[in-house]
């Protein structure tokens, strides 16, 4: 990388000489200059799905000297700016602790895994989800009970779920062990109910907020509205690194102590003395560095994104199903999402006029090939499966100029109206 202290330009000119290292160990080595870390610039097309270019547009000049600065100490695993950004995001989210990860896959298998839930365990999910909630009690050997999910919200059916658990407790082969709500397209679940429901049934409850971070709901923000809570840095997310990366929250000084042993191996007190089967699921230090420089945009980007999805709104509401809002539920926004009977023709009339558009999710999970022999088939879920046929997400993010917007809330209205 030439740019990290461009040692053969200084060469060639003769400024910055370059010193052989002291150390008879090292005599091939050089020392490097100060670095003068580049980060190149971006051409940001006017129009993006997710706003990753034009997020590190604006943000370049801060998250430069940060991944400098973990080049200046190079401890790429476990580096200061680990801690430093666990107590950043614990202190953003309003919790005791924050535990870095490296992906929210793995932010949802540690505390499972910390909480011994395996073989033979009952996990109840929305089968209206990114494939990653499903993955993870399979990977541990319990079993996902598909629920579906309230057809306004997209958030998992607290009646259906109630109706999973006595299904499950009668059949009296699998122990319920644990609920995992997703806060689906950014919109925080039901959290205080749910958190009734689990401490009526003695379930270990795991919010999957990998769409959530930076929502809120009252005043306490995602991260500290479930015991335990699990979020994505995934690129594209509220809250997103360059490459992948995920965090658990929580109060629950035990848990986190587990999670942290079972990100590092399972590691005890010392280096070598394992506690427990674990992973290598450590947040790298640069992902670390890259959030920190982030984590001070996130509720401007939120704030932006709800203007944007009013905006939306404006042109959409009355012609097709537009995002749940609700007064006391602040959404992160990871995706604004309608639903259109013709959706699939609505979306290639978008794409005919270059306005990117994606489906979350095309097919729910009870219906996916490895997870079909946990569920009860087609026409079970009907919320779940209608809202796979229809759901149609557009752009946003937290960069969209307003005019933007109202182009594609105007593209859209067309292509819905021209049906
Ligand atoms: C609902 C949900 N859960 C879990 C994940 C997994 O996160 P990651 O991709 O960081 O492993 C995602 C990522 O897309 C997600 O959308």
């Amino acid at each position: 990388m030439s740019g990290l202290g461009d040692d053969r330009n200084s060469d060639r000119t003769g400024e910055n000489t370059v010193k052989k290292m002291a150390s008879p160990f090292l005599s091939d080595t050089v020392s490097a200059p100060e670095a003068t870390f580049f980060l190149p610039d971006t051409d940001v097309p006017d129009l993006e799905f997710a706003g990753i270019k034009a997020q590190y547009a604006a943000l370049r000049e801060v998250i430069a000297p940060q991944i400098a600065g973990v080049f200046r100490h190079c401890q790429f695993v476990n580096g200061p700016e680990i801690t430093e950004l666990e107590d950043a995001l614990a202190d953003f989210a309003g919790v005791n602790h924050a535990i870095g990860l490296s992906s929210g896959t793995d932010a949802l298998i540690a505390p499972m895994l910390a909480e011994g839930i395996g073989q033979g365990d009952a996990v109840f999910l929305p089968a209206f989800t990114f494939t990653a909630t499903a993955e993870v009690p399979l990977l541990l050997g319990a079993a996902p009970v598909f629920v579906d999910v309230d057809p306004r919200t997209f958030n998992i059916d607290l009646a259906d779920l109630e109706a999973k658990i006595d299904v499950v407790r009668a059949e009296g082969v699998l122990k319920p062990r644990a609920i995992i709500p997703v806060d689906l397209f950014g919109l925080p679940a039901e959290h205080a109910a749910l958190n009734q429901i689990a401490d009526k049934e003695g379930l270990f409850l795991l919010a999957d907020a990998a769409q959530s971070f930076g929502g809120r709901r009252g005043n306490r923000r995602v991260g500290s509205l479930a015991p335990v809570t699990a979020t994505s840095f995934f690129p594209a997310k509220p809250l997103g690194c360059y490459g992948d990366g995920g965090a658990v929250f929580t109060d629950d000084a035990k848990l986190a102590a587990g999670v942290r042993s079972v990100r590092n191996h399972g590691q005890g007190a010392e280096k070598y003395a394992i506690d427990q089967v674990g992973l290598n699921a450590r947040l790298d230090t640069l992902q670390a560095a890259i959030l920190l420089a982030k984590l001070p945009s996130l509720d401007r980007e939120i704030e932006a994104r709800n203007r944007l999805a009013d905006r939306y709104d404006s042109f959409l509401a009355d012609i097709c199903i537009t995002p749940q809002r609700d007064a006391d539920a602040h959404s992160a926004f990871a995706q604004y999402c309608i639903l259109v009977d013709d959706r699939d023709g609505v979306q290639s009339r978008l794409a005919e006029a270059s306005i990117p558009t994606a489906i979350y999710y095309p097919k729910p999970m009870h219906v996916q090939e490895p997870y079909a022999r946990f569920g009860d088939g087609p026409g079970s879920l009907p919320v779940s499966e209608g809202l796979s046929r229809c759901i149609l997400a557009l752009p946003i993010h937290g960069y969209m100029r307003d005019e933007v917007a109202d182009r594609i809330g105007e593209m859209v209205r067309l292509a819905i109206t021209r049906t």
